[in-house]
């Protein structure tokens, strides 16, 4: 940054080269739409979204040179021109040998535990995703997640609340259950912990551990770039290094890592593998050849490729880090001063909103997180997503609450490039309506839900009791 000039480094270092119409909706409109899907924000139909802050997964705006690279995409089937400017990309970006990708980050996770991990075998980590749990389970293994303690407290201004226990971490392989860790597995950022970071000491520190006890150590690299920002701007031994640098480091100090192109990279599609073992390589690239495609497109278009090649270039890029910064910074601030609150510090791909603390009339049994993100898209038209009892809560057969999140949170995804500061600023003026008084919102009961990902496939319905 320093090199820029300083009312400069201040600018967006983009600007609209093609622009998608936003629909702008009534309130009617919005609460047919929501009534008739449920009360599920994953079945909305995206048209009747104006401002989607329901991922940052494939959904950032492609620059110029993505698109200009993806046009001289390469489609053969093997070994294809795509494919080599892909591979040479990621093994630059993370001096990894051998690469394989895949069709998405779940189905790199699939191969890899389905792969390392034998039935009955734990899979430890700060905390993982969503899909990254469930892929443990389906290959038979248990995910174990050791969240730093300074993760527990919302408002404090620890920089590295994504963290590993490291201590619990050591306990856990020195103890009876030692033998059963197969892997360990660092998610940087920690998108499962409020999107915060996990510093370099953190990960030496887990390394080392790992190394005493003969485990290895995995990198879910999917926001390795905004993960090496956040370091260079808070572990001060890397205050003048790159983003480019900082992400050399997390990524020397793993034994592997899988990765979804779809967040930091910028590809609407993909994921990958990346492991030192030779021998290790040929059994993943035999089952991603099975399952996903060949060993050099793993079921990625020559599109794909090329859009990931170049967005792994411009994921480093400090100008947009830092952009990327400031609209964090601005979405927490215009929030907090709505009088909502949420995960402190900002991470930088979402901010996650202290809904359980806003709207206090709702218990958890009847889900308040979700009652924000609900009253985020009818008062406004804002897709978001609850993190809170509805999606981590345990229920029983009759969807009645037996043991309640932690948090109730609502995550506000930042897709990368796309929503602008004025668009930011009209998430604040939603959230001040809706903060001014929230006992208006209803709570919610689940009407009907599969035994796993209830999040994303139920059917709710408001209740006012
Ligand atoms: N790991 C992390 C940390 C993730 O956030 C995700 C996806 C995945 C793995 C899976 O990758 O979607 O390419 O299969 N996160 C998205 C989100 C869906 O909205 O946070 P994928």
């Amino acid at each position: 940054m320093s090199s820029f000039d300083p009312v400069m480094a201040e600018l967006d270092p983009y600007c609209n080269a093609i622009v998608r119409r936003l629909p702008l909706t009534t309130r009617e409109q919005r609460e047919e739409g929501f009534r008739a899907a449920g009360y599920n924000p994953f079945r909305l139909p995206a048209r009747l979204v104006t401002i989607d802050g329901l991922s940052d997964s494939g959904t950032g705006a492609l620059s110029t040179e993505q698109r200009a690279a993806s046009a001289r995409a390469d489609e053969r089937y093997a070994s294809s021109e795509s494919w080599d400017r892909f591979a040479a990309a990621l093994r630059s970006m993370s001096r990894f040998e051998h690469i394989i990708p895949t069709t998405q980050g779940r189905t790199a996770e699939s191969v890899v535990f389905s792969t390392m991990l034998k039935p009955g075998q734990f899979s430890v980590s700060n905390t993982h995703f969503d899909t990254t749990s469930a892929n443990v389970q389906l290959a038979g293994g248990t995910a174990v997640n050791l969240p730093c303690p300074e993760f527990a407290d919302l408002d404090s201004d620890e920089p590295f609340k994504g963290n590993i226990d490291v201590a619990a971490l050591e306990q856990l392989l020195a103890g009876p259950d030692g033998h059963r860790v197969g892997i360990v597995l660092m998610t940087i950022t920690n998108n499962g912990g409020g999107g915060q970071p996990v510093s370099i000491a953190n990960l030496r520190a887990t390394r080392e551990v790992c190394r005493r006890y003969g485990v290895p150590m995995f990198l879910d690299a999917a926001r390795f770039a905004e993960n090496a920002w956040l370091v260079t701007r808070r572990e001060a031994e890397f205050a003048a290094a790159t983003p480019r640098e900082v992400a050399g480091i997390e990524f020397d100090l793993a034994d592997g890592f899988v990765i979804s192109l779809k967040k930091d990279s910028m590809s609407p599609g993909g994921g990958a593998i990346g492991v030192r073992d030779p021998q290790l390589a040929g059994a993943l690239r035999a089952k991603v050849i099975a399952t996903a495609g060949f060993s050099t497109y793993g079921g990625m278009t020559g599109e794909t490729l090329e859009e990931a090649a170049r967005g792994i270039e411009e994921s480093v890029d400090p100008a947009y880090l830092y952009a990327r910064e400031r609209a964090a910074q601005l979405l927490a601030d215009v929030a907090q001063e709505a009088g909502v609150d949420s995960i402190r510090p900002a991470g930088l791909h979402a901010i996650y909103l202290n809904a359980g603390r806003l709207m206090r009339h709702i218990p958890q049994a009847r889900f308040p997180g979700h009652s924000l993100a609900a009253a985020l898209y009818l008062e406004g038209g804002v897709r978001t997503s609850e993190l809170g009892s509805l999606y981590l809560g345990e229920l029983d057969d009759e969807f009645r609450m037996v043991k309640p999140a932690p948090f109730e949170l609502v995550r506000v995804a930042l897709p990368r490039r796309v929503y602008t500061e004025n668009h930011l600023r009209y998430i604040g003026t939603v959230l001040a309506r809706i903060a001014k008084e929230p006992e208006r919102w209803p709570g919610y009961r689940v009407v009907s839900a599969p035994p796993t990902l209830r999040h994303f496939e139920g059917w709710y319905d408001q209740v006012r009791d």
